[in-house]
């Protein structure tokens, strides 16, 4: 008998199938009305245009992060002529005026260049944006 076994499984193992399909789930149910988005959905629907609308606080707040995390390098005006160009590092082009490429240069840390994402909230990015758009640098 232990001689046909193998040959036995074989016929077994060829009469399988496969599984049978298996039924899909549903979709996920869409959010209820008056649903309040947190934690990741929160902070993807903060950076998504065309949140906040511009005021002069929003502004104000753009100016004031901007002085701090982006003159070094842009320089007050934006032309690109930081401190650190003037101390050898290679010229940086003018900033263009579109906010969504300054959201865009903060969230992927654009050339390593702005680690900033932690540092600057949803709200804040906006607000440099809208700032950078007010530069106009030639
Ligand atoms: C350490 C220097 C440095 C700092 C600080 C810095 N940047 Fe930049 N940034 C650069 C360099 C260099 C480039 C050019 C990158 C390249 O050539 O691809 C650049 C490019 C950009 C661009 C152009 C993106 C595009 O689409 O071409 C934007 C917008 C920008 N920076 C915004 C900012 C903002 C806003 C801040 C402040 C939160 C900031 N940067 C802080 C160095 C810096």
């Amino acid at each position: 008998m232990t001689r046909f076994l193998p040959a036995l499984m074989l016929l077994v193992l060829a009469a399988c199938d496969g599984w049978p399909e298996s039924p899909r789930p549903p979709p996920p149910a869409p959010p209820p009305d008056g649903a309040v988005p947190r934690g990741d959905a929160a902070r993807r629907a903060a950076l998504a245009s065309p949140a906040p609308p511009v005021d002069a606080a929003l502004l104000a707040e753009g100016a004031a992060r901007y002085a701090i995390f982006c003159t070094p390098c842009h320089g007050a005006t934006g032309r690109g002529d930081g401190v650190v160009v003037t101390r050898g590092h290679p010229p940086i082009a003018p900033l263009p005026p579109d906010p969504e490429r300054t959201m865009a240069a903060i969230a992927a840390n654009l050339a390593g260049a702005h680690p900033v994402a932690d540092r600057l909230d949803a709200r804040q990015r906006w607000a440099v944006a809208r700032h950078v758009a007010t530069l106009r640098a030639p």
